[in-house]
C-alpha cells in the first residue's frame, strides 16, 4: 500500500478544483481495501471515497484519508430466457460498461450513455439521462462497510433509490465502500426513445433500424452538443436537482410566469426546469472571477481555470437565494459538497 501525503486532487475531480488530500491511496481489490482499513494510521480519519471526482465540490483541503476506487473487471455472471446478469468491479469507468454492454447486446445502459464517472458511484445518485436511470437495470451491489469491515449485498429494494438519490446519501451516508454493482439486461431490447430529443436526433441521424447502438449513439451526440466537456471547462454536471412542487403550486407560478418550464410526474407533482429557473434570475453565462455560470446550460457551474471550491459554493448560494426570492422554490444541490 502506497500512502500519499498531502496529495493534489486537481486531475481527479472534473470541477479541476485545486485541493490537497492529508492521505490518498488506490485500491484494486477488496484485500487491499481491507489492509487500509486495518491500519492504525487512519483509525481516527475522516474517510472519502473518490470514483472519477465528477459529482463532487472540495470547498477546502481533504482533513482525512481520500480511498481512490480502481476495482476493475465486468464479467457475465449468469443468464436466463429473458436476462444477463452484468457485474461491474467499482472502478471501471461508466462508459465502458455502457459500451460493453452495447457490444454484446445486453439492452438497458444504452440511454445512460457518456455519463461521467465510474460504475460504484452509479447507485449513489442513481445516476439518470434520457428517460432512464440507473435503477431500471440495477440488479444488487456489493459494499464493505467501513467501521465493521464486513462485505454487504444491497438489493434494488435496499438501496432505496429516488430521483438522484439512494440510501447511500442518507441513512449510509459515508459508511459504505461499494466494491461491484451488477445489472439485470435484456437480452430483448425495450428501446426507449420517450425522450423527445432522442426521437429527433434519431430522425437527423436517419436511423432507419433502431438498435441500442443507435440510441446510444444519439444520446453521445445530444450530451456533446448541450454539456460542457470537463477536459476543457471545469464542471461536474447539474449543480442543483430539478425541484419537484405540487401541481397548484405550478398553477399559480404559470400565472405569473407563462414560459415556465415543468414536466408532470406520476405522482401529481411537477417538476420544474432549473435551468429555466435560473436562466429567468439573469445568471446564465455569468462569470465571477473564474468561477461561472455555463453560457450554454444555466443549470451546470463551472471553473474557467483557477476558481476556489469555496467560489463555485458561494455562487450556488446566491444563486439558490435569488431562485427562492423570485418564484419561491428552494433549490437544492446535486453535486457533493466536501
Ligand atoms: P465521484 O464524484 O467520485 O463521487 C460521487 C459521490 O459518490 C461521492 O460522495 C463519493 O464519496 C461517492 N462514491 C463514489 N464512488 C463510491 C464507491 N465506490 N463507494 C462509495 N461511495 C462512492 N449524473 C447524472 O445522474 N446524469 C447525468 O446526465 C450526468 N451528467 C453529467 C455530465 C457531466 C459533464 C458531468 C461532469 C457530470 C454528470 N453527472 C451526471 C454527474 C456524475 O457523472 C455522476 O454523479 C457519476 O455517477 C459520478 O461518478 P464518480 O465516479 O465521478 O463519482
Ligand atoms: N433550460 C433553460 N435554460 C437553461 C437550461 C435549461 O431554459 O439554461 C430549460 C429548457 O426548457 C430545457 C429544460 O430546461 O428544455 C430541460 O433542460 P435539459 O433537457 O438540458 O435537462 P436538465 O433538466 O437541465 C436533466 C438532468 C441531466 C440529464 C438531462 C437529460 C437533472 C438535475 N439534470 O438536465 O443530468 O443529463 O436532464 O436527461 O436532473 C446531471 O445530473 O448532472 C445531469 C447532467
Amino acid at each position: 500500500m502506497i500512502v500519499r501525503e498531502n496529495y493534489p486532487l486537481k486531475n481527479l475531480n472534473t470541477f479541476h478544483i485545486d485541493a490537497l488530500a492529508k492521505y490518498f491511496v488506490e485500491v484494486a481489490s477488496n484485500e487491499e481495501i481491507l489492509e487500509v482499513l486495518d491500519e492504525s494510521k487512519f483509525a481516527s480519519d475522516a474517510k472519502l471515497i473518490l470514483g472519477g471526482g465528477s459529482n463532487l465540490l472540495f470547498t477546502k483541503d481533504y482533513p482525512g484519508l481520500v480511498i481512490k476506487n480502481n476495482l476493475k473487471g465486468i464479467s457475465l455472471e449468469k443468464e436466463t430466457e429473458e436476462f444477463y446478469f452484468v457485474k461491474a468491479g467499482a472502478g471501471e469507468i461508466w462508459h465502458d460498461v455502457v459500451m460493453h454492454c452495447i457490444d454484446n447486446n445486453y439492452a438497458g445502459l444504452e440511454n445512460l450513455s457518456l455519463i461521467p464517472g465510474n460504475a460504484g458511484a452509479s447507485p449513489m445518485q442513481n445516476i439518470g439521462a434520457y428517460g432512464a436511470e440507473v435503477k431500471d437495470s440495477f440488479f444488487e451491489l456489493e459494499a464493505l462497510h467501513i467501521n465493521e469491515k464486513t462485505l454487504r449485498r444491497f438489493t434494488n429494494e435496499e438501496c432505496k433509490f429516488g430521483y438522484r438519490e439512494s440510501v447511500f446519501k442518507h441513512e449510509f451516508k459515508n459508511q459504505y465502500i461499494i466494491t461491484s454493482v451488477t445489472f439485470k439486461l435484456n437480452k430483448k431490447p425495450k428501446f426507449n426513445i420517450s425522450y423527445g430529443a432522442i426521437e429527433k436526433e434519431l430522425e437527423q441521424m436517419g436511423i432507419k433500424d433502431l438498435s441500442i447502438r443507435a440510441i446510444s449513439n444519439a444520446v453521445c451526440a445530444i450530451r456533446n452538443s448541450k454539456l460542457p466537456n470537463p477536459a476543457v471547462i471545469g464542471n461536474a454536471g447539474s449543480f442543483f436537482k430539478n425541484p419537484e412542487i405540487t401541481e397548484s403550486v405550478f398553477k399559480n407560478l404559470k400565472n405569473e410566469f407563462a414560459g415556465i418550464v415543468g414536466y408532470e410526474l406520476e405522482n401529481g407533482n411537477v417538476k420544474l426546469a432549473a435551468g429555466w429557473l435560473i436562466e429567468q434570475c439573469g445568471w446564465k453565462g455569468k462569470s465571477f472571477g473564474d468561477a461561472g455560470v455555463h453560457k450554454l446550460q444555466a443549470l451546470v457551474l463551472v471553473n474557467y481555470a483557477n476558481a476556489k471550491g469555496s467560489e463555485i459554493f458561494d455562487l450556488s448560494q446566491k444563486i439558490m437565494d435569488s431562485v427562492k426570492a423570485k418564484f419561491g422554490v428552494g433549490l437544492e444541490r446535486e453535486v457533493n459538497i466536501i
